[in-house]
């Protein structure tokens, strides 16, 4: 069936005016007199919705008129310009077909319902204003970096999901097996017997792609991770998912000032492609989500992200520490009332924080000359916080395996990553954006769970 899209109605107005169309969609609101109605029509196509118009000519008029907002409709008409109303047109129409109605139980009526009444329905949210434009704009940041990476020849690689490696070391992993949990295998020394599983060892879900992301940093140069992580961290706030996204760019002879010029032209160019293809949906966030967005995100794209070092920070910090819950010293991990205080209160614009004591990053950081700090980034934007966590990598066999030695760590483990430092070792950096951050970040929603379609959180895995 041949449907004319709101899409298209609104982009070629002229080639439809004064023509018979067919279009689908769901019910948004619908009255009616005694000799004619009217339905507002959504059709997911568009942000905006169309109007019909239907009589009582018509021979199921009477069951049209008892329709229940949701229901799904085929309409066919002519579409006549209305040149004094809100919209510039809408449907006379001449037939409506009812694919499927819907129940007067129906969850989503046409007032403003609350974000947290929303999750409790994550499959019909994508059914409203809001969750239509989190929902489109998060498809376009999607295409947007995919566009960035491609179009500066960088390989996209699909690193795996399952591993038998912790690319953090921070053990926030979900094990992976097929044991019987109810007759679980031990070894003689009480360890759960991980060679009867699938694989013949321990496995678990991703944590981030970067250890396989570098060997073909290795082979390709450029390349770039885009896929589901996982992370048990036990932290129930509005910016941790226990299933999110991650793009994780590996570039070979780069060093961390390469690194942040990759990551802050990311994020300047996914921010004008938005504005530039979503202006809409960017329109509707500004006004009913976050006033004054437009203005942040013009600003950012035009101007130099700050850059100060963790050392610098802690300084600045410490002068305020009245301010925090947690005190912070040099050391200290920085927490999210940290990172948003340097961001919006010091900065005011996103601010690249460098440099971080060895003790509170990853064992794979490049260590710097002074032996305490290594050569890592986060990048903190306002509202959020970090949406980026990077680093030039350890490229020296003796200083890595020494590390990891401190740290515990088992070198048999990570055979392949060291042998990258055996054949050929190159200066490399990268870095990791938080898919969802992002999303957060450019639409002003303010919690994780209002940007991912069906939100995996702790004690959360509905649907
Ligand atoms: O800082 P992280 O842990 O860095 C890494 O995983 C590195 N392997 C990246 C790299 O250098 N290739 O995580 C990177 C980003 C964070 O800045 C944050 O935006 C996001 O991933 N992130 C989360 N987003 C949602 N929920 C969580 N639980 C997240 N944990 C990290």
């Amino acid at each position: 069936m041949e449907l004319i899209t709101i899409r298209e109605l609104y982009r070629e107005k002229e080639k439809f005016i004064g023509k018979e169309i067919t279009v689908g969609g769901w019910v948004r609101s619908i009255r009616d007199s005694k000799a004619f109605g009217f339905i507002v029509l959504h059709d997911g196509t568009y942000f905006e919705t169309l109007q019909i118009v239907y009589h009582d000519t018509m021979e199921n008029f009477a069951e049209v008129s008892k329709l229940n907002v949701g229901s799904a409709l085929i309409i066919k008409g002519e579409l006549v310009a209305t040149p004094d109303a809100k919209q510039p047109f809408e449907i006379q129409a001449v037939s409506i077909e009812i694919e499927g109605a819907s129940q007067a139980d129906y969850p989503l009526q046409k007032k403003r319902h609350s974000l947290e009444f929303l999750r409790t329905i994550s499959h019909l949210r994508p059914r409203t204003n809001t969750f239509q434009a989190v929902f489109r704009v998060r498809s376009l940041i999607a295409y947007a970096i995919h566009k960035y990476f491609q179009d500066r020849d960088f390989v996209y690689v699909h690193t795996p999901l399952i591993t038998g490696s912790d690319a953090e070391g921070a053990g926030e992993m979900f094990q992976v097996t097929t044991l019987d949990l109810e007759k679980i295998p031990f070894t003689p020394e009480g360890k759960v017997d991980f060679k009867e599983d699938f694989f013949g060892k321990a496995t678990n879900l991703t944590v981030s792609g970067q250890l396989n992301g570098e060997t073909y940093a290795m082979a390709f140069r450029n390349i770039y991770t885009f896929g589901p992580t996982f992370r048990a961290e036990n932290s129930n706030t509005t910016r941790h998912a226990a299933e999110f996204w991650m793009i994780e760019p590996e570039i070979a002879f780069a060093d961390l000032k390469d690194d942040m010029a990759l990551a802050e032209g990311m994020i300047k160019f996914v921010i004008r492609y938005v504005l530039e293809n979503a202006p809409e949906e960017m329109k509707f966030f500004n006004e009913f989500v976050d006033k004054g967005l437009l203005e942040r995100l013009t600003h950012v794209m035009n101007s130099d992200f700050g850059h100060v070092t963790y050392t610098e920070a802690i300084e600045l910090l410490e002068k305020n520490n009245d301010k925090f819950e947690y005190k912070v010293s040099w050391g200290s991990d920085l927490q999210t009332e940290h990172e948003r205080y340097l961001t919006e209160e010091i900065y005011k614009k996103p601010v690249f924080v460098t440099d971080y004591p060895k003790d509170i990053k990853a064992f794979y950081m490049k260590l710097n000359e002074d032996n305490k700090t290594v050569a890592a980034m986060d990048l903190l934007v306002p509202g959020i916080g970090e949406i980026i966590g990077g680093s030039q990598r350890e490229d020296d066999y003796d200083k890595l395996t020494a590390r990891m030695d401190e740290l515990g760590l088992k070198k048999e483990d990570y055979d392949f990553y060291l042998d990258l430092r055996r054949y050929g070792s190159a200066r490399h950096a990268g870095f990791g954006l938080g898919f969802e951050r992002c999303v957060m970040y450019l639409t002003g929603m303010g919690n994780i769970r209002d940007v991912v379609p069906f939100p995996r959180t702790v004690n959360n895995c509905e649907l």
